[in-house]
């Protein structure tokens, strides 16, 4: 139930449905820290704003939830931008099928987000935070409001804290179950009060962000990964994973796997080494980012889990040679289709006729028009739709089609193909 969105309202699901374990498979620098709470800030305020920049320009560290932007051009810009107020807001909205690893964080590592929020606070010259958190995970808000209660009981957070004169404070904010708010821009409106619609990028957020100030939204690993950071240095986490992919990266394996869970790579770690340490078998495909993703058949395995080969948010689904790969690309279809925010047409029409047309293949009656105009729809999509969802709802569908052409070709009408008009002609 953690795994996927259901049509079934949130508040309508047994709690108990959600108390699943953390499940931690493997753990490195960051799951295997020793750092007491306020430690990581205390560290951060004895550099100041300018030193705490200067590790993060050297660490190389770059954005988890999926894009890898730099977090020190971002928290740069946040900082030099005009406004009345700065904001930090914790992008606690994992919403991709398969994705649980910021669960993780904020159930086992909260103190670790918390200084590194404030951290993000000290580097950008805010004083008020966000944790804007997933819907499916109101069970956790209890635990973490008593939490930020607690802290600015024991002075590490609210004003003056520690006595250095720094005050920083923050506010949770829950989701209600929308996929879309997981973008950063539909997130601050909801933030605002409004529907969860993306707004046009740029301006980016770091300058016309929450209430139209400068924001730096960051993912919760990203900003536990800055607290690891201030205290032990940019060098160190230079030396772990690839030059262009520094640090480690938390990966939420699930699916034909022995031992699902969370895993900490280094960056650099191979598709391959993945599967075998989650003890996959005869494994027939792996989708790198949840259903947003690229999808990986067998001979794609030796690629390497970095932003500069196979990036990924952190959702690695394996599925081995019993599953039905139509199948899998339908039930991808069918998320989207029922995610879109409907605020553009590519992506509000595209996913739907995407979702019909696979179907229409699972009850045999497809055709090969149907194929190439799944085919189409995935590049129509990707140049014109209004934001992220839209540019990545068809990816992993569209290398199923092309990684396993049988297995669709194998299930259109057996009657000779005979298309109504040739829509490449009339549009010629
Ligand atoms: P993006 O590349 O547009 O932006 C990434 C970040 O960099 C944003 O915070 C943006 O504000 C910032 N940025 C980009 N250009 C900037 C500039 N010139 N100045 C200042 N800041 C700038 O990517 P986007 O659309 O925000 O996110 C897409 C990613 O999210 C995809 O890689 C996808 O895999 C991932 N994703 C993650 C999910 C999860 O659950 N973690 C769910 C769905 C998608
Ligand atoms: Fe909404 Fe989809 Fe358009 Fe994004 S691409 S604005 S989710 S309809």
């Amino acid at each position: 139930a953690h795994l996927v969105r259901s049509r079934v309202p949130i508040g309508d699901w047994p709690p108990e449905w959600f108390e699943v374990a953390d499940n931690i498979q493997r753990r490195d620098v960051l799951l295997d820290h020793r750092l007491s709470p306020g430690e990581a800030l205390a560290a951060a305020l004895d550099r100041g704003a300018a030193g705490l920049l200067a590790e993060i320009e050297r660490s190389s560290l770059r954005g988890r939830g999926g894009a890898g932007f730099g977090s020190d051009i971002k928290w740069r810009s946040c900082r030099d931008a005009w406004g009345d107020a700065h904001y930090v807001i914790c992008n606690a909205d994992e919403g991709e099928p398969g994705t649980f690893k910021d669960r993780v964080l904020l159930n086992s590592y909260f103190d670790l987000v918390v200084d590194g929020m404030c951290i993000a606070g000290l580097a950008i010259g805010s004083s008020k935070g966000f944790i804007y958190l997933r819907g499916e995970y109101r069970y956790l808000l209890d635990r973490l409001q008593a939490r930020l209660a607690q802290r600015r009981e024991q002075g590490l957070l609210g004003r003056n804290i520690m006595g250095r004169g720094f005050s920083f404070d923050i506010d949770i904010h829950l989701g209600a179950g929308a996929y879309i708010c997981g973008e950063e821009s539909a997130l601050i409106e909801s933030l605002e009060g409004k529907p969860g619609k993306p707004r046009i990028r740029p301006p980016f957020p770091v300058t016309n962000g929450y209430r139209g100030q400068p924001t730096t939204v960051n993912n919760v690993e990203t900003l536990a990964l800055a607290a690891l950071i201030a205290v032990r240095g940019g060098e160190w986490f230079r030396t772990i994973g690839t030059p262009a992919s520094t640090g480690t990266k938390l990966l939420s394996v699930s699916g034909d796997v022995a031992r699902p869970g969370i895993y900490e790579f280094p960056f650099g770690v191979t598709v391959a080494d993945v599967l075998q340490a989650a003890g996959a078998r005869d494994t027939l495909a792996v989708t790198s980012a949840g259903a947003a993703g690229h999808c990986l058949d067998e001979h794609e395995f030796g690629r390497r889990i970095a932003f500069e080969d196979v990036a990924t948010g952190g959702s690695i689904m394996v599925f081995d040679r019993s599953r039905d790969m139509l199948e899998v690309a339908r039930n991808f279809a069918h998320f989207f289709a029922h995610e879109s925010c409907g605020f553009c047409t590519p992506c509000r029409v595209g996913t739907a006729v995407v979702a019909r047309l696979i179907d229409k293949l699972a009850a045999g009656r497809g055709s090969p028009y149907d194929l190439e105009e799944m085919a189409k729809m995935h590049v129509l999509m990707q140049g014109a739709s209004h934001c992220g969802l839209g540019n990545t709802a068809t990816i992993a569908v569209n290398d199923m089609l092309s990684r396993f052409p049988s297995v669709f070709e194998s299930r259109l009408q057996s009657s000779e193909y005979e298309p109504a008009f040739d829509l490449d002609a009339a549009l010629s």
